[in-house]
C-alpha cells in the first residue's frame, strides 16, 4: 500500500505542510507565508513567527490533508523540522508532529532543515549520490558533498552573514521591501554593475569559506558616498548582485575541484539550492562555472528551492529508503544544527516500515 508521509516546516517565518508518498509523489505542498506579518518590523520578528505559527498549523495541516483528499488514519510517517532555525517557531512544528506520531501510532522524523534543501534535487532532479551542493538561502551559505542521507562533508561555509542576508540588509540600507534580494534582482535589471567598485571578500584566500558581511558595509558605505542619490540605485544593485554571484562562483569552482579530487565522479552533479538560487544572474553564473568545470547544473524549481514542507516529507522518505532510523520523540530541537555533524543513524532492520 501506499506509504502517506506529512512534513511540517515551521523553522523561520513560512507555516508548511506538505503530503508526498515515500516514492516521492507530491500529493500536497501548503505554504502560509508570515511576510505582511513581518514586514513592518523590517525583519522576522522571531516571537511574532512562533504566535503566528501557533495559529495557523492546525489549519495548514487541514488544508495539506484536503488537498491530498486523505486524513490522518492513512498517514505512515510524520516529519518535521527540528532545527536548525528559530527556535520558537521550530518547537511549534515539533510538538504537534510529535504528539500526531503519538495519537496515530506512526514514527516521528526530527529532520535537519538544510538537509530538507541538501536533498530536494534528488526529488526533483533525480540526482545520485554524490553531488556537490551550494546552499545560499537568507539563513545559510554552505558548499557541501552529499554523500548519502545523513552523510554531508562541508567543504566551505560563511564565516559571517548568509548570501539572502547581503542582499536583505543591503536592500534595507537602499530603502526597499523585504525580503530585499528579489527587489535588488529587479532593480539590477536597470543598472550598471561597473557603476560601483565592490569588494568581493575571501576569493584570493584558499579554500571554499565565503563572506559577506564586508560586502554589506561597502554597499551602504558606497550608498552614503553617492548622496542616496535614487538615479544611482539600480547601479549600486547591480554591483551587489555581481559580486555576490563573483563570490560564490569562485568558492564553487573551488569546491568542484576539491569534490573530483575526492570522489572522482565520472559525469559530476552541481547542485544549487536555497532561495538566493532564485536569482537568474547567479544561476547563470553558476551554470557557466558547472560546464567550465565538467559538472552538470541543476536547481530544483524555485517553489521547491524556497522554505517548504515536501523538502522536509522528502528527507524521512530517503531515510526510510536508506533504512535510516526514525527519530526518538525524546529528540531536543537544536537552534543549531550543522549538517556536517549530522552522524549517521545506525541501520535499522526497517523496523519503521513494519507499521
Ligand atoms: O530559502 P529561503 O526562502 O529562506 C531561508 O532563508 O531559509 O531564502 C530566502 C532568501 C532571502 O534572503 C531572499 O532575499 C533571498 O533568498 N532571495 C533572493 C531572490 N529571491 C529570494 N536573493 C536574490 N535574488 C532573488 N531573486
Ligand atoms: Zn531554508
Amino acid at each position: 500500500m501506499e506509504q502517506l508521509i506529512l512534513g511540517i516546516e515551521t523553522s523561520c517565518d513560512e507555516t508548511a505542510a506538505a503530503i508526498i508518498s515515500d516514492d516521492g509523489q507530491i500529493l500536497a505542498n501548503q505554504i502560509s507565508s508570515q511576510i505582511s506579518v513581518h514586514q513592518r518590523h523590517g525583519g522576522v520578528v522571531p516571537e511574532i513567527a512562533a504566535r503566528a505559527h501557533i495559529d495557523r498549523i492546525e489549519g495548514v495541516i487541514a488544508a495539506a490533508l484536503a488537498e491530498a483528499n486523505t486524513d490522518t488514519s492513512q498517514l505512515s510517517a510524520i516529519a518535521a523540522t527540528a532545527g536548525p532555525g528559530l527556535i520558537g517557531g521550530v518547537l511549534v512544528g515539533t510538538v504537534v508532529a510529535k504528539a500526531m506520531s503519538a495519537a496515530l501510532s506512526v514514527p516521528y522524523y526530527a529532520v535537519n532543515h538544510l538537509e530538507g534543501h541538501a536533498l530536494t534535487a534528488r526529488l526533483t532532479n533525480q540526482v545520485s549520490f554524490p553531488y556537490l551542493l551550494l546552499l545560499v538561502s537568507g539563513g545559510h551559505t554552505q558548499i557541501l558533498a552529499v554523500e548519502a542521507p545523513a552523510k554531508y562533508k562541508l567543504y566551505g561555509a560563511t564565516l559571517d552573514d548568509a548570501a539572502g542576508e547581503a542582499f536583505d540588509k543591503s536592500a534595507k540600507a537602499l530603502g526597499l521591501p523585504m525580503p530585499g534580494g528579489p527587489h535588488i534582482e529587479m532593480l539590477a535589471k536597470t543598472g550598471d554593475a561597473a557603476g560601483f567598485d565592490l569588494p568581493r571578500p575571501m576569493i584570493r584566500k584558499p579554500g571554499c569559506d565565503l563572506s559577506f558581511s564586508g560586502l554589506k558595509t561597502a554597499v551602504i558605505q558606497a550608498w552614503d558616498a553617492a548622496g542616496k542619490d535614487a538615479a544611482r540605485k539600480p547601479d549600486l544593485a547591480a554591483a551587489l548582485q555581481q559580486a555576490v554571484c563573483d563570490c560564490l562562483c569562485q568558492r564553487s569552482r573551488a569546491a568542484m575541484q576539491a569534490f573530483q579530487h575526492d570522489y572522482q565522479v565520472a559525469n559530476p552533479d552541481f547542485v544549487v539550492a536555497g532561495g538566493v538560487a532564485a536569482n537568474q544572474t547567479i544561476r547563470n553564473g553558476l551554470e557557466h562555472i558547472s560546464a567550465e568545470n565538467g559538472f552538470s547544473f541543476h536547481a530544483p524549481p524555485i517553489n521547491l528551492c524556497t522554505d517548504n514542507a515536501v523538502m522536509i516529507a522528502w528527507v524521512a522518505a530517503e531515510y526510510r529508503h536508506a533504512g535510516l532510523a526514525a527519530s526518538s520523540r525524546d529528540f531536543a530541537p537544536l537552534p543549531r544544527w550543522p549538517l556536517a555533524s549530522l552522524t549517521p543513524h545506525e541501520t535499522t532492520k526497517k523496523m519503521d516500515h513494519a507499521s
